[in-house]
C-alpha cells in the first residue's frame, strides 16, 4: 500500500518527512504542483505534493491548480492511497476553528476547472460511482489512527466545495448551510473525482481554520488562519504518524 499526503493551505512542508528523492513528473495534463517528495515518515515511507506548490515561492490559488496532473502523477509514481488536507470554513457551529474533520460528503459549487480524464476518447461512457465521495475504508482507517492518537476529530460532515479564490459572502454561506453543508472549502473537488477515476482511495482531513463569512463578527484575515493553521498542523502530523504506524503494523 503506497500513501501520498497533499498539503493543502499551511503544509508547504511536511515536518518530520526524511527526504529519500524528489520525482519531477511529466504527465499529459502538464506538469504537477511540484515535483513529488518521497521520504520517510516515522518508519514508513511517503509521498508528499504540496498541492499550492507553485515556482519561485508563487503559491498556485486553488482555481489555476493543476489537479489532473497532481493526481496523474501520484497514479503514476504507485500510489494507491490518498489523504488529502484541507483548509476550511466552519458553518456548523459544532465544527470550530482548531479542530479537525473527516467528511463524509461533499457538494461541488466549483466551475470551470479540468474536472475530468475522460475526453470522450476512450469510445465509452465513464460514469463513476460518486455516491460516497470519500473512500469508506480510507477515512475507516484515519478514525481509527485519530483515536488511537487521541487526535479529537468529527467523523462525518459535508464539505462544500468554492471556486474561489475570494471567500464567500454571507447570503452565499446562509444557502450553504441550508444546503447541509457544514464546513467550506476550495480544493477537494476536482481532486475526489479525479482520484476515483484512477482508481486511487481517497479521502480529506479538514483543518477548521475560521468561521465562515457572516457567522460571526471577527473578520476573516490570513494572519488568523496562519496562526490556527500552526496547531492543525501539528494534530495532523499526529494523526498521520498514528495512520502510518498502524497500517505498517
Ligand atoms: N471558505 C472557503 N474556503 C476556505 C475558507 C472559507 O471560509 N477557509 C479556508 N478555506
Amino acid at each position: 500500500m503506497s500513501v501520498a499526503l497533499i498539503g493543502g493551505t499551511g503544509l508547504a512542508n511536511l515536518e518530520g518527512l526524511e527526504p529519500l528523492r524528489t520525482h519531477a513528473v511529466d504527465t499529459p495534463y502538464g506538469a504537477p504542483s511540484m515535483a513529488i517528495e518521497e521520504g520517510r515518515y516515522g518508519d514508513t515511507s511517503l509521498f508528499f505534493l504540496h498541492r499550492h506548490g507553485g515556482a519561485a515561492g508563487r503559491p498556485i490559488p486553488p482555481h489555476l491548480v493543476n489537479y489532473r496532473a497532481n493526481i496523474w502523477a501520484l497514479k503514476q509514481l504507485g500510489v494507491t492511497q490518498v489523504v488529502a488536507s484541507n483548509a476550511v470554513g466552519s458553518i456548523n457551529p459544532l465544527m470550530r476553528p482548531g479542530r479537525l474533520v473527516i467528511p463524509d460528503q461533499l457538494i461541488d459549487y466549483s466551475w470551470g476547472r479540468e474536472h475530468s480524464f475522460d475526453d470522450g476518447s476512450s469510445g465509452e461512457l465513464l460514469h463513476i460511482d460518486f455516491t460516497e465521495p470519500f473512500d469508506r475504508e480510507l477515512r475507516a482507517r484515519i478514525l481509527v489512527a485519530a483515536a488511537d492518537a487521541k487526535v479529537p476529530c468529527h467523523d462525518s460532515a459535508t464539505i462544500a466545495v468554492m471556486q474561489g479564490p475570494r471567500l464567500e459572502t454571507s447570503a452565499e454561506v446562509r444557502r450553504l448551510g441550508a444546503d447541509g453543508c457544514d464546513v467550506v472549502g476550495m480544493t477537494t473537488m476536482p481532486e475526489a473525482s479525479l482520484a476515483r477515476e484512477l482508481g486511487l482511495a481517497y479521502a480529506s482531513v479538514c483543518m477548521v481554520v475560521n468561521v465562515a463569512a457572516g457567522l460571526d463578527d471577527r473578520p476573516i484575515t490570513m494572519d488568523a488562519i496562519r496562526a490556527i493553521l500552526d496547531q492543525e498542523t501539528r494534530l495532523l502530523g499526529t494523526l498521520l504518524r498514528s495512520f502510518l504506524a498502524n497500517l505498517s503494523a
